[in-house]
């Protein structure tokens, strides 16, 4: 087949560029000769437009409103698979079979401990710090902590570090939320599953035996499933730059929780539950829909919206059942939050501002109150999506540093500040 190209007149001279195409997906045109041709950079403010890499890991149709990991739906994977299976597919490209599964869970289980120098850096906070802010620190922290397997052209050392990662994010994420509360930490117990334990860390006390609750265990785990990975957002973009340096992965991670915290992105939940507690009532929902449209005012219906998602977000369906079913194990059904977030999700889908601009609640409308509905406190919501989102993260940094093509991110720019000028003695400025 004939190489496709597109072709680029400036100022009457052409210069041509490859398209390539992947498995699914819009096409690409390579521009990386464009400077060297033209003596010119593209323009591309929040990269709406522009791949960063080629992936082999996760795939969304926007428009299909559809989700692959490795090629899998996600709707299918959050129905026969546990977090830890996803997490093998994310990390090896395929499933496990059953013997590579317990292999896996065994690994992971076995590392869920953290140095116990790390309890001494969670006491350098405040008790009342914000717990992604605790995160950023305590995650970046391990770089210090496991410096023996940190040769990043060493295939051994990075599955080591994934590993690690992945074991000891929920006895971080539980330590966080402990430390707020002013309560013990509780150690991993290796006797549950990987969710059941989180929840033990979570909700336990060294004063009685915790004993998690089946159809909540998997509600969370597949809360998990749903929020591993997501192609290259900015968190995952924010991961890759930083690693392009050679950086240490545990501090690449911190950089992508750092970016997570952020209300456009994980912060969505957290922000979404305070919105809806804001609103407090039904009979409020048509002023608050008002204003999201009113151009002068800068609220935003948080949990509505998708850059790339404009049709539906699986995810929010999925979390959608999922949180009929937490809140019917918990006889929560008439929760007023529930109903106050199901009778703005009418109108909002209803009305044309909507509509149009094809917004649909996301993944973080639902997942916040089902978090509560678990007991999960509001200001936890984003160290759940990053216990989870580290999987990707990991999996992402992975592949960026086996790629043969990798090299260090550095984007352009064009620059809009006061030209070339000289500085003038102190007398005359
Ligand atoms: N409420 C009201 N108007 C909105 C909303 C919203 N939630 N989201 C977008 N719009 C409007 C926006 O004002 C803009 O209007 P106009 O064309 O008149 O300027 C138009 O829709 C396009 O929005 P945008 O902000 O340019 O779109 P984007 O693709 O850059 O942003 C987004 C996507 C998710 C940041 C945005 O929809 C948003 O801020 N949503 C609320 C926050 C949220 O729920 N974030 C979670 C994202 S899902 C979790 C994750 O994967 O991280």
């Amino acid at each position: 087949m004939t190489q496709r190209t597109a072709t680029l007149t400036v100022d009457g001279n052409t210069s041509e560029y490859p398209v390539m195409s992947g498995t699914h997906g819009n096409d690409v045109i390579d521009i990386r000769s464009l400077g060297g041709k033209t003596g010119m950079f593209t323009y591309d403010s929040g990269f709406l437009s522009t791949s960063s890499c080629q992936s082999r890991i996760t795939f969304i149709d926007g428009d299909k409103g559809e989700l692959l990991y490795r090629g899998y739906p996600i709707e299918q994977l959050a129905e026969n698979c546990n977090f830890l299976e996803v997490t093998y597919l994310l990390k090896n490209g395929e499933l496990p079979n059953a013997a590579q599964k317990s292999d896996f869970e065994n690994t992971i289980k076995n590392h869920t401990m953290v140095h116990e120098q790390l309890v001494k850096f969670f006491q350098g906070f405040r008790r009342d710090a914000h717990p992604m802010a605790v995160m950023v620190g305590v995650v970046g922290a391990l770089s210090a902590f496991y410096h023996d397997a940190m040769d990043t052209s060493d295939a051994e050392h990075r599955s080591i570090s994934f590993n690690r990662i992945v074991a000891k994010i929920p006895t971080i994420v539980a330590m966080a939320y402990k430390y707020s509360m002013g309560q013990p930490f509780m150690y991993p117990r290796n006797d549950l599953d990987y969710t059941a334990n989180f929840m033990h860390m979570m909700f336990g006390t060294p004063c009685e035996e915790y004993k998690p609750n089946p159809v909540l265990v998997r509600a969370l785990d597949v809360i998990f499933t749903l929020h591993a990975d997501h192609e290259q957002n900015a968190s995952t973009s924010t991961v890759r730059l930083a690693g392009s340096s050679g950086a240490n992965p545990f501090a690449c991670i911190a950089a992508g929780i750092a970016c997570l915290w952020g209300p456009s992105h994980g912060g969505a939940n957290e922000a979404c539950l305070t919105m809806l507690e804001e609103i407090g009532d039904v009979s409020r929902v048509g002023e608050y829909i008002k204003r999201a449209k009113d151009k002068n005012d800068s609220f935003k219906l948080m949990g509505f919206g998708h850059r790339v998602y404009k049709n539906f977000d699986p995810r929010a369906k999925l979390m959608g059942k999922v949180c009929a079913e937490v809140l019917g194990e918990l006889g929560l059904e008439n929760d007023r939050l529930f109903k106050l977030a199901k009778e703005l999700e009418k109108i909002a889908l209803e009305d044309d501002y909507f509509v149009q601009k094809k917004l649909y609640p996301n993944v973080d409308f639902y997942s916040g109150i089902v978090q509560r509905a678990l007991g999960i406190p509001t200001s936890m919501f984003t160290c759940i999506f990053a216990l989870a989102r580290t999987v990707g993260w990991m999996t992402q940094w992975e592949e960026m540093v086996t790629d043969p093509e990798y090299k260090i991110g550095r984007p352009r720019q064009l620059y809009i500040g006061a030209a070339r000028r000289d500085v003038p003695p102190i007398t005359k400025r």
